[in-house]
C-alpha cells in the first residue's frame, strides 16, 4: 500500500511516519510537507534512509505538486496544518489557505486519483470551550462552535472533508483529538515551553488565572488511535480522541513540571492572558473504546517524565528550534505584550 502523510516533519506528523513504518514495514510512505518554522527534518533523522520512505517538499495549497505526490496512493493520512492558536491570533491568513484551502485541494486530488480512504486529523477545538467544574465533555455529536482562528479553519477543513464524503462519495475518516504532547513538541506550546524555558533558568508563562484545563494526550497514543481508525476500515465517520479522566488545570500541569524537575514554585509567572481563551476541553472517547478497543496507555505522570528526559536530552533539537525566528515570536508574544501594559 502506498500512504501520503502531509506534514509528516512536524510534531504528531513526524511520530506517525516513524509508527506507520514500523508498524506496516512493506508499505511505502511518502511525506508532503512545506517545512514551514513548525517542519523539521530533524524530526526523522532516524527514519530518512529507509528504502520504503519518500519525502516531498511541497505546499498543501498547490494542487500541482499536491496531484504529484498523490499519484498510486491508496491512503492519506493529513497532518498538515497552521497549528498555534496564538499566531492565529496574530496572523490569520495563513490558517485560513493551508487548514481549509489546502484541505480541499487534497480532497479534490484524492478523489481525482481514487484514493481508497482519507484521513483527517482534527481537533477538539473545533467544539467550543466547557464550563470548569462540569461534567460535561466533548463528544461526536457536540455541535461545532470554534472560537479561534485556528479552530475555526480547522472546523471549515472537516466540514469539507465531510462534504467530499457526502457528496462525491470519498471514503473518509476524520479523528477529533485533545492536546497532544511529547518528544519533538514545537516549543511554543505550553508543556515544551514550560520544560525548555526552565531548561533555559527562566520562568514557565501562565496565561491568566491559570485555570484554564486541556486534555492531555501523550503522542504514541494518538498515533495508535488513528492507526486503529485505518485498519477498522469503517468510513464516513469520525472519532473523539481524548487522553484523561480527570480534570488538570495549567497550573497544576505547570506544577508537576516543576515537581519532576525539582524546582520550587516561584519558576511560575502570570501573564496576559490569550484572546478568547477557552477556558476547559475534555474529551468522551468511549466511542472509540467500544468500536475499537482503544484507551490512553500512558498515565500523564509517566509520560511528562518521559518528555522531560526527552528534553532533558536532547538540548540540541531544541536550542536550535528556539533560535532565529523563534525569538521574534517570543518577543511578540510575550516580552512586547508585558513591556505595553
Ligand atoms: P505542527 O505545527 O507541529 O506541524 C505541522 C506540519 O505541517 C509542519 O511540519 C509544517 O511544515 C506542515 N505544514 C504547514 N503548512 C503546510 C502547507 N501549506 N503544506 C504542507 N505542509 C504544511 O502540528 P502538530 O501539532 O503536529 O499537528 C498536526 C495536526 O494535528 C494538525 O492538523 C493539528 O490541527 C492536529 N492536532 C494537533 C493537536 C496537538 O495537540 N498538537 C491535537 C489535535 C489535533
Ligand atoms: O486541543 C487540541 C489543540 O491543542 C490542538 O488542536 C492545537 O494544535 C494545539 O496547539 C493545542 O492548542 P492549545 O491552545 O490548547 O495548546 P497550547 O499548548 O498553546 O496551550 C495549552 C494551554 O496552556 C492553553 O490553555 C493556553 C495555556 N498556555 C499556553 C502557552 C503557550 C499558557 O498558559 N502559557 C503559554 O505560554
Amino acid at each position: 500500500m502506498k500512504v501520503l502523510i502531509t506534514g509528516g516533519a512536524g510534531f504528531i506528523g513526524s511520530h506517525f511516519v516513524r509508527y506507520w513504518l514500523k508498524n506496516h514495514p512493506d508499505d511505502e510512505v511518502v511525506n508532503l510537507d512545506l517545512l514551514t518554522y513548525a517542519g523539521n527534518l530533524e524530526n526523522l533523522l532516524d527514519i530518512e534512509k529507509n528504502p520504503h520512505y519518500t519525502f516531498i517538499q511541497g505546499d498543501i495549497r498547490d494542487p500541482q505538486a499536491v496531484d504529484k505526490a498523490m499519484a498510486g496512493v491508496n491512503l492519506v493520512v493529513h497532518f498538515a496544518a497552521e497549528t498555534h492558536v496564538d499566531r492565529s491570533i496574530m496572523e490569520p491568513a495563513n490558517f485560513v489557505t493551508t487548514n481549509v484551502v489546502g484541505t480541499q485541494v487534497l480532497l479534490e486530488s484524492a478523489l481525482k486519483h481514487q484514493v481508497d480512504h482519507f484521513h483527517h486529523i482534527s481537533t477538539d477545538e473545533v467544539f467550543g470551550s466547557l464550563e470548569l467544574n462540569t461534567p460535561e465533555k466533548f463528544n461526536e455529536t457536540t455541535p461545532y462552535d470554534p472560537r479561534s482562528p485556528y479552530s475555526a479553519a480547522k472546523a471549515g477543513s472537516d466540514h469539507l472533508v465531510r462534504a467530499y464524503g457526502e457528496t462525491f462519495g470519498l471514503p473518509y475518516t476524520i479523528s477529533n483529538c485533545s492536546n497532544n504532547y511529547g518528544p519533538y513538541h514545537f516549543p511554543e506550546k505550553f508543556i515544551p515551553l514550560a520544560i525548555t524555558n526552565l531548561l533555559e533558568g527562566k520562568k514557565i508563562p501562565i496565561y491568566g488565572d491559570g485555570l484554564n484545563v486541556r486534555d492531555w494526550l501523550f503522542v504514541t497514543d494518538h498515533c495508535r488511535a488513528i492507526d486503529l481508525i485505518i485498519l477498522s476500515k469503517k468510513t464516513m465517520t469520525t472519532y473523539c480522541v481524548g487522553g484523561l479522566q480527570k480534570d488538570h488545570s495549567n497550573l497544576e500541569i505547570a506544577k508537576m513540571i516543576l515537581q519532576i524537575m525539582n524546582l520550587p514554585e516561584d519558576r511560575i509567572e502570570f501573564v496576559t492572558d490569550r484572546l478568547g481563551h477557552d477556558r476547559r476541553y475534555s474529551v468522551d472517547w468511549s466511542k472509540i473504546n467500544q468500536d475499537l478497543g482503544w484507551s490512553p496507555s500512558v498515565t500523564l505522570e509517566e509520560g511528562l517524565k518521559l518528555t522531560i528526559k526527552w528534553y532533558q536530552q536532547n538540548t540540541v533539537w531544541w536550542k536550535r528550534v528556539k533560535s532565529g525566528q523563534y525569538q521574534e515570536y517570543y518577543q511578540k508574544q510575550y516580552l512586547d505584550r508585558k513591556n505595553n501594559e
